[in-house]
């Protein structure tokens, strides 16, 4: 069942959900069998040449009525069916989402995802994690900010490159809740495999108030470890790099990290987030994800790495 085994599941574009996604899954199974056809047709030619025996002056019209209807006619018009196929498919897909709809814009970094809202005229921004709801169509504004990256959700839709210096828009609608893998499809250097974010579809009211828990200032450490740990963010510098709102730490170069003990992975799918999980990526990032642009913090006390893991965990 191996053979199988990408038909279905959280990244596969053959098992769609949502109506973009659906129709590109119809295009492949069409372009499948218009395949199959010139492949069949190729494969009863072969065998024909093989067994026909070989009279030129008998063989002379046959052989060029072969030629006419098998290499022109038919790849002519099954190539043309399929072309048709596709450029009719072609305007819904690049429609943008009404007015109105939720708004995500999402910047490819080296090599995470930052993925930014608006809510109620202020700017949400957070990490490796997009949430939606069902049953509505949401636009992204894709960027990049350093080379160029390709933004796919397999399950959603189709995928579209990240440009440095440009917007490009692409709208999506998951028709059914659930949680989805989504990936960069443009090798964009040393960690471009180790590069995913989660797809939470859920249903609207879930969805307004996980954007409101997530537009709320950072929770205020609830024990003496998570406290040391907010101690020793500010004193080693994290907050050059990262921001944590409503702490003096408002760096914009690493991921946001008010609610980053709330997301479902670290390093940008690459680890489940966990305390463990933490204090290894803030020991060694480099080892997990190479050539990540974080410096190591392996220098630290073994209990100062445990306090930052706690606090950080504790940023639900
Ligand atoms: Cu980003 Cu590949």
């Amino acid at each position: 069942m191996g053979l199988f085994s990408g038909c279905s599941g959280p990244q596969s574009a053959l098992d769609p959900a949502g109506p973009q996604a659906q129709s590109l899954g119809a295009l492949f199974w069409w372009m499948t069998a218009g395949t199959a056809i010139i492949w069949l047709a190729m494969i009863a030619l072969t065998i024909y040449a093989i067994r026909v025996e070989p009279d030129p002056a008998k063989n002379a019209g046959r052989s060029r009525m072969l030629i006419v209807v098998g290499g022109t006619l038919i790849p002519t018009v099954v190539l043309a069916v399929l072309l048709t196929y596709g450029l009719a498919m072609l305007p819904a897909m690049v429609a943008p989402a009404p007015a109105g709809s939720l708004r995500i814009r999402v910047i490819g970094e080296q090599w995470w995802w930052r993925v930014q809202y608006e809510r109620e005229g202020r700017l949400v921004e957070l990490a490796n994690e997009i949430r939606i709801p069902v049953n509505e169509p949401v636009q992204f504004e894709l960027m990049s900010s350093n080379v160029i990256h390709a933004f796919w959700i397999p399950s959603l839709g189709g995928k579209r490159d990240m440009i440095p210096g440009r917007v490009i828009p692409i709208a999506l609608t998951a028709s059914r809740t659930g949680l989805f893998r989504g990936v960069c499809a443009e090798y964009c250097g040393a960690s471009h495999a180790l590069m995913s974010f989660i797809v939470e579809v859920m249903e609207k009211p879930a969805f307004e108030s996980w954007l409101e828990q997530q537009a709320a200032d950072a929770r205020i450490p609830s024990n003496d470890d998570a406290l040391r740990g907010q101690h020793l963010f500010v004193e080693n510098g994290c907050g050059a790099c990262h921001t944590v709102r409503g702490t003096p730490a408002s760096g914009t170069m690493g991921p946001e990290l008010t609610h980053v003990g709330s997301r479902f992975s670290l390093g940008a799918g690459v680890l489940t987030n966990d305390l463990s999980a933490l204090e290894k990526w803030i020991a060694s990032p480099d080892r997990i994800k190479p050539a990540a642009h974080m410096p190591a913090f392996g220098m630290l006390p073994p209990a100062d790495q445990r306090a930052l893991a706690a606090y950080l965990k504790g940023l639900e």
